[in-house]
């Protein structure tokens, strides 16, 4: 996979305006209702370079919203050297980076990512995509951007729980990198994180595990696989409320996913009780309580064994960790193992 450029900054709008006076030619933004309103402002540089705005949310993460997305490039006159501008969440830089990966065969791509989850996750390492036929991503391409742009100052105007889904991410990373790196994240008090003086240092540091796996495994058949930690359960948790009608910010549900599966990793793979109390005490305390009961059980099966991670049919797959950064792939664990770890997680979270 080519490299991707990353800048962190704490001004965008210069960071745009120098990326802007090295190339010729033309750039085109795209931005959800959201980011048209609170960060396009920010790019004072921007103004008069056209912006595509598409319906936000992940509900419009779809075909018609590329179609969308293409019929604006082709009335914009796009060519192969315009500069594509992904402005905004994980929905806008999965959308526009197949757009640009796709669009006369390929067009440069810079992601300015405006969630946290956009910026520790979403913006780096290559996935693009759409849903289709209501399943999440089924249709993507691998195809990294050219250089991504990162800073705090969008975070102003994001939701308490975006930033709560990021955060999720983040801890995520720290558990599969190192103590210090963890316990940095346990004593960062979600409330005024964008402000912190050191939000964008971790915000970094995060990337830089993320970062290490993808270029350990770019297209995703081993190594990359300890990213899903917390995926499995989150994942099923995510879709059983979307299906409830309770939709949940996907980082909520890994948050939940993260606690089981550090239960799983302290009963399947030897993880000490104090990391998976200190992480169940985190989420306890600044994620809402997940509203699952024992009836939801045996749907929350089923989504896992669907997982489209799993190596063989029947079978439910998980990344476990022996420690801190010690992470095991592919771990197959009972549904009568799995069951325990949901009641034990919900008596450590509710
Ligand atoms: N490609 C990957 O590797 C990868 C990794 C993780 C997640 N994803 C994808 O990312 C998506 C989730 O990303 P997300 O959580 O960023 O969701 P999102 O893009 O839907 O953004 C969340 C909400 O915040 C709004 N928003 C964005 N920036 C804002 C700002 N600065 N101020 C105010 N509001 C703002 C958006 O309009 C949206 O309503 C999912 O579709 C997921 O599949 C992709
Ligand atoms: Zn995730």
């Amino acid at each position: 996979m080519s490299s991707q450029q990353l800048t962190f900054t704490d001004n965008p709008n210069q960071a745009l305006s120098e990326i802007l006076a090295t190339r010729h030619g033309q750039a085109i933004i795209v931005a959800d209702t959201n980011t048209a309103r609170e960060c396009l402002p920010v790019l004072a540089c921007a103004g008069h370079i056209p912006a595509i705005t598409l319906a936000a949310g992940e509900e419009h993460k779809t075909a018609e919203s590329l179609i969308n997305l293409y019929q604006h490039l082709v009335d914009w006159r796009a060519t192969r050297q315009t500069l594509l501008i992904a402005l905004g969440g994980g929905v806008v830089t999965d959308l526009a980076g197949f757009a640009a990966a796709t669009f006369k065969r390929g067009m440069p791509l810079l992601n300015l990512p405006t969630t946290l989850l956009a910026q520790v996750d979403a913006s780096v390492g290559g996935k693009t995509g759409f849903n289709f036929a209501g399943l999440k991503n089924e249709i993507g391409l691998f195809a990294p951007a050219h250089h991504v742009v990162i800073s705090t100052r969008f975070l102003s105007t994001l939701p308490h729980s975006e930033l709560l889904a990021g955060l999720a991410e983040m801890l995520k990373h720290a558990l599969l990198d190192t103590p210090d790196a963890l316990h940095r994240m346990l004593n960062a008090e979600p409330c005024g994180f964008a402000s912190r003086p050191d939000a964008l240092e971790m915000i970094r540091h995060s990337v830089t595990v993320k970062q290490r796996f993808v270029n350990l495994d770019p297209n995703d058949q081993a190594d990359r696989h300890a990213l899903n930690l917390g995926h499995t359960i989150g994942h099923a948790i995510e879709s059983l409320l979307l299906e409830r009608n309770q939709p949940v910010a996907h980082g909520i549900a890994v948050a939940w996913g993260l606690v089981g599966e550090l239960v799983l990793s302290r009963m399947s793979a030897g993880l000490n009780g104090e990391t998976l109390y200190a992480v169940a005490r985190y989420v306890r305390d600044h994620y809402p309580t997940c509203p699952i009961t024992c009836d939801h059980y045996p749907r929350l099966l089923q989504l896992m064994t669907h997982d489209k991670k799993n190596p063989s049919a029947g079978e439910i797959s998980f990344t476990l960790l022996s420690d801190i950064g010690h992470y095991h792939i592919g771990r197959i664990i009972s549904a009568e193992d799995i069951t325990a770890a949901l009641d034990i997680f919900r008596d450590l979270t509710q």
